[in-house]
C-alpha cells in the first residue's frame, strides 16, 4: 500500500473505533510502552483473550502512521457491524392460525404456557409445533399427521449442567412462557447509545431465539437447559465487532465453558475466526452460528466461515427443502427447521404473545438447545471434547433427505438434517 494512500485511509478512519490486533508473541504491555508517547492522548482499552490481544479505541493518525509497518501488529480493522439472521415476521398472526391446521392448536394451549414441566408423565407433546416434531420424525411434515413430540426425560442423576451463552438482543426473561426457567441476564455492553442498557429485548430476535431453545410450549429443551443472556446487539439488530470482543473477554474470565450460540453474521473477518479457534480448540466451548440469509456462500462470512464453529442453514419442513433465504456451501455442517417458526413474541402484552419468524439464527437455536440436551443428559459425552457431539449430531442426522437443487449439488453443500433421537 503506498504512503500517500495510507494517509488518506488514516484521515478516513480518525476519531472511528478501530481494533488492533497484536501478534500472538507480542507481550502487550511492553508493545504499549513503546507508544506511550503517543497512546497518552488516545482513549483505548487493551485486552487479551488467550493468545489473541487487542488494542480497541480511537487513535491519533500519528499513532496509527507509527505503527502501519510494526511486525509486531498482525491486523488493522475498522469496528464491523455483526448483524442478527432473522427475516421479517408474519404481522398476522390471527391469519395464520386461522389457516394453519398445526398452528392453531398451538395457540389453544396458551393457557399452558407456564405449566410445571411434570416429569412423571410420559414425555410426549401433543400439538406441537412443526420444529420440534421435525426432530423426531423421519420424514417431512405431512398436513393433518399428527403433531407429537417425544422428548427425553431428565437423567436422574444429572450431575452436569452446562450453559447455553446466548449473545443477543436480550430475552424478555418475564414472558409466561419462560416461567420455571432458568434465564440470566448479563448486559455487560456499554452501547453507544443513551437508552436501553438493561436486558428487555425491544426487538425480540433473541426471545424468539431463547423459546425454541427452552420454553415449555415450544423449547427442544424443556427441562435441562439454562441460558445466559448477553445483550451485545441494539433494538435494530445491529451490533458491533468491538463489544463482541469485549463480551468474549467477560466470557472467558466469568464463565465455564458451555455452549456459545452466535446467532449473527458478519462480513469474513479473521479477529472473528481466531477467536473462534480459541474458545472452540483451547477454552473448550461448542459453538453455534447460523449459516445467514442472504442466499449466498455461508463461508464468505464470519463466524460461520470458521472451522471451530457449528454452521446451520435452513430447511421448510413441510418440504424437506432448503429455504429460500438459506445460505449455502461447505461450510455448513448440518440444517434445520428455521421457515415461519412459532415463538414467543417479546411483546408480553399481547393477546397472543407469539411471533412467527425465518431465519438461519432459529435453525442455529434449534441445534444449540439439542447440544444442550444431550450434553447434560448423556454421562458418556466428554464435554472436554467437543468431537463427541458433532459426532452424535453427525451420526444421528438425516443424510440425503433435503430436496437436491443448485445449491446443494454445486456448492458441496453438506445433505443432512437434524435429529434428536
Ligand atoms: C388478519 O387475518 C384476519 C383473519 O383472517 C383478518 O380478519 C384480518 O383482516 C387480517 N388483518 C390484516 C391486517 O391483514
Ligand atoms: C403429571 O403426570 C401424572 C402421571 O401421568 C398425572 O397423574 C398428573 O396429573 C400430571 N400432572 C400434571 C400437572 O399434568
Ligand atoms: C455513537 O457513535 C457515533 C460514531 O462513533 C457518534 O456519531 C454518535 O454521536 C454516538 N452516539 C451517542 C449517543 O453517543
Ligand atoms: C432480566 O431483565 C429484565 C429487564 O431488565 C427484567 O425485567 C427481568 O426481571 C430480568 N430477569 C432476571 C431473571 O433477572
Ligand atoms: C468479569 O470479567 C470482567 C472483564 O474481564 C471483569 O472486569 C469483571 O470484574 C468480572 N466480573 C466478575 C463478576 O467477576
Ligand atoms: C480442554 O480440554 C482438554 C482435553 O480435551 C483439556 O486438556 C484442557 O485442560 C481443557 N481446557 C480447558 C480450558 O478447560
Amino acid at each position: 500500500m503506498n504512503i500517500l494512500y495510507f494517509l488518506m485511509i488514516a484521515q478516513l478512519i480518525h476519531a472511528q473505533t478501530l481494533i488492533i490486533q497484536l501478534t500472538e508473541n507480542t507481550i502487550g504491555l511492553k508493545f504499549l510502552k513503546k507508544y506511550d508517547t503517543i497512546l497518552k492522548l488516545c482513549s483505548y482499552e487493551y485486552l487479551e483473550i488467550s493468545n489473541n490481544k487487542f488494542i480497541i479505541g480511537k487513535f491519533d493518525t500519528n499513532f496509527l502512521k507509527s505503527i502501519y509497518f510494526d511486525t509486531e501488529v498482525k491486523s488493522i480493522s475498522k469496528d464491523n457491524q455483526i448483524n442478527i439472521c432473522q427475516l421479517k415476521k408474519k404481522n398476522n398472526l390471527s391469519y395464520e392460525s386461522n389457516n394453519n391446521y398445526i398452528m392453531k392448536p398451538i395457540l389453544e394451549q396458551s393457557s399452558l404456557l407456564n405449566t410445571k414441566p411434570n416429569d412423571t408423565s410420559p414425555l410426549v407433546q401433543h400439538f406441537a409445533p412443526r420444529h420440534l416434531v421435525r426432530l423426531t420424525q423421519d420424514h417431512a411434515i405431512k398436513k393433518k399427521q399428527e403433531m407429537n413430540f417425544k422428548y427425553p426425560l431428565s437423567s436422574p442423576n444429572k450431575k452436569k449442567n452446562h450453559n447455553i451463552y446466548l449473545l443477543d438482543t436480550g430475552v424478555a426473561t418475564t414472558h409466561p412462557g419462560f416461567y420455571h426457567k432458568k434465564i440470566i441476564n448479563k448486559t455487560i455492553m456499554k452501547y453507544n447509545f443513551t437508552h436501553n442498557l438493561n436486558n428487555e429485548d425491544i426487538n425480540g430476535h433473541g426471545t424468539s431465539i431463547a423459546s425454541i431453545i427452552l420454553s415449555q410450549l415450544l423449547g427442544v429443551c424443556k427441562n435441562d437447559c439454562n441460558i445466559i443472556s448477553y445483550k451485545i446487539i441494539d433494538d435494530n439488530g445491529v451490533g458491533y465487532l468491538s463489544n463482541f470482543i469485549k463480551t468474549l473477554k467477560y466470557i472467558q474470565d466469568n464463565e465455564t465453558n458451555g455452549i456459545l450460540l452466535l446467532p449473527f453474521i458478519s462480513e469474513k473477518s479473521q479477529i472473528i475466526n481466531d477467536l473462534m479457534y480459541t474458545f472452540n480448540q483451547q477454552l473448550n466451548y461448542t459453538i453455534v452460528v447460523p449459516a445467514g440469509n442472504y442466499q449466498l456462500d455461508s463461508c464468505n462470512y464470519s463466524p460461520s466461515s470458521s472451522n471451530d464453529v457449528i454452521t446451520v442453514g435452513s430447511i421448510d419442513s413441510t418440504l424437506d427443502k432448503i429455504a429460500d433465504f438459506s445460505n449455502y456451501g461447505k461450510c455448513i455442517n448440518i440444517f434445520a427447521d428455521g421457515v415461519n417458526m412459532l415463538t414467543l413474541s417479546n411483546n408480553i402484552n399481547d393477546n397472543i404473545p407469539f411471533d412467527i419468524f425465518s431465519g438461519t439464527s432459529l435453525s442455529a437455536g434449534i441445534v444449540a438447545g439439542v447440544l444442550s440436551q444431550w450434553l447434560n443428559n448423556y454421562d458418556e459425552i466428554n464435554f472436554d471434547n467437543n468431537n463427541d457431539l458433532i459426532m452424535k449430531l453427525d451420526n444421528l442426522a438425516i443424510k440425503g433427505i433435503i430436496q437436491p437443487n443448485k445449491y446443494l449439488e454445486n456448492s458441496k453443500t453438506v445433505n443432512k438434517l437434524i435429529q434428536m433421537i
